[in-house]
């Protein structure tokens, strides 16, 4: 659908990134979009636009028939899911930056923009201002990618940030990052790695036409890491920060994990620092490329979103074109991981689900073990879940190198 007339929006949520798109609109007259209302939750809240634009009554904006879009930015994601879908159900196009809500419903959302052909752009959900979505969809749309491999967690690499080189207790970390509204309201969607696999559930759909839930991608998060950690990484010179990682393991299988993760300087994610976000594409004909920018806040996200708004002017959607490439890709969980394991007790960790040991360490305080194991194999190690044992994967494991040779030009 194009649009020759005006886009005229309903907006859902006017909280960080809601706000922030409201005063960006008004100063980009040129776009010819208009707010005609304003739908949050709490009524009594003090808002900084006109009183008459808000309603607490979502079907004033999805029965509107003059709304031909809109923006869905709250902060509840099943109340999302009935907003976004209810809109698409009535040809409205829609704007969203709910992770949460996308992967959870990835295959229905999919269903609803085929049986509509209405446009469901995204681009503020994975990485905030980074084109991360936009660029899988157009530029790398016939390039059978070899990896994604990112820093998109903006919340966790914050506090890691902190916590590495300011020496900041993590607590006091998550406060200030939640202050600076780069946490999710509930923070524990960002330090548990949740976050960064609803974004990895996306880009799986978009990389590789998979798709998944994100309970299908293994994910750990940052709360189980250790002050002994940090030492080891500064002493063998790495960066420890939380990863989402996808890459072929062979022409169909894909590993796909969140975990926190050794990166050294030859990385370009080593030098991402702070809120910001960066990912790896690692392309099968242009070699590595990196794009690096903010991935939260509320101008960052809506620079995404606005950019979304803009593009419905003239009908985009994603074609999903890795959907039908003709290869069925799925996610692998049988592929070998170089792994440091730390720990209280060395009994707390089964040394027989190793496929090698490279390394043991025993100090009184932290004991510690590195070597490969099969992701499987860790998947499932009852130990993973032990809160005092704290798992780091080195991020040199599994690369584009140890593709096949057949699978290289
Ligand atoms: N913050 C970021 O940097 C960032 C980055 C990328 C993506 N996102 C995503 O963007 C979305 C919004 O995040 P945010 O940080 O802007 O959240 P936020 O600051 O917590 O604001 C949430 C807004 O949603 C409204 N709301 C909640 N439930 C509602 C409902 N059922 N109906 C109508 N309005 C409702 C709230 O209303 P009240 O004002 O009345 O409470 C509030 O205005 C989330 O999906 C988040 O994951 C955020």
């Amino acid at each position: 659908m194009t649009y020759d007339k005006k886009l005229i929006i309903g907006l859902f949520g006017f909280g960080v990134v809601g706000e922030g798109i409201y005063r960006v609109l008004k100063q980009t007259p040129t776009l010819q979009a208009e707010i005609k209302r304003i739908c949050i939750k709490h009524p009594d809240k003090l808002r900084n636009a006109p009183a008459e634009l808000f309603t607490t009554e979502a079907d004033l904006l999805l029965n509107d028939p003059e709304i031909n879009v809109v923006v869905e930015l709250i902060d509840d994601a099943e109340a999302a899911w009935h907003i976004v879908s209810t809109s698409l159900g009535s040809g409205k196009a829609v704007v969203s930056a709910n992770k949460k809500m996308i992967a959870a419903h990835l295959a229905e959302l999919l269903q609803l923009q085929d049986e509509n052909k209405t446009s469901f752009l995204y681009e503020a959900a994975v990485c905030g201002s980074i084109p991360v979505i936009r660029n899988l969809e157009e530029y790398y749309d016939n390039d059978m990618l070899n990896s994604v491999t990112g820093i998109i967690n903006g919340s966790t690499n914050y506090i890691l940030t902190r916590m590495n080189e300011d020496g900041m207790p993590y607590d006091e970390a998550l406060k200030l990052a939640q202050q600076l509204g780069f946490a999710e309201t509930d923070p524990s969607l960002d330090v548990e790695g949740t976050d960064a696999a609803n974004k990895l559930t996306i880009i799986l759909n978009h990389a590789y036409g998979i798709v998944s839930a994100p309970d299908d991608i293994m994910c750990k998060g940052i709360t189980q890491l250790h002050p002994a950690d940090s030492v080891y990484a500064k002493e063998k010179g790495y960066s420890i920060k939380l990863v989402a990682r996808a890459h072929r393991v062979n022409h169909t299988d894909v590993a796909a994990y969140v975990l926190p993760t050794f990166v050294g300087p030859r990385s370009q994610l080593f030098n991402v620092r702070f809120e910001f976000n960066g990912v790896i594409i690692g392309t099968r004909l242009a070699d590595e490329q990196f794009i690096y920018g903010k991935g939260a806040g509320r101008y960052p996200t809506s620079s995404a979103v606005l950019s979304d708004i803009a593009a419905l002017r003239y009908g985009y959607k994603y074609e999903y074109k890795k959907l039908h490439t003709g290869v069925d890709y799925h996610i692998s969980n049988d592929h070998v991981l170089r792994v440091y394991v730390s720990c209280e007790n060395m009994s707390d960790v089964s040394q027989n689900d190793f496929i090698a040991i490279d390394e043991t360490y025993n100090s009184q305080s932290r004991k510690y073990i590195t070597g490969s194991i099969n992701f499987d194999k860790l998947r499932k190690a009852a130990w993973l879940h032990n809160p005092a044992n704290s798992v780091i994967v080195f991020g040199d494991s599994g690369t584009a190198d140890s593709l096949p040779p057949e699978s290289v030009l």
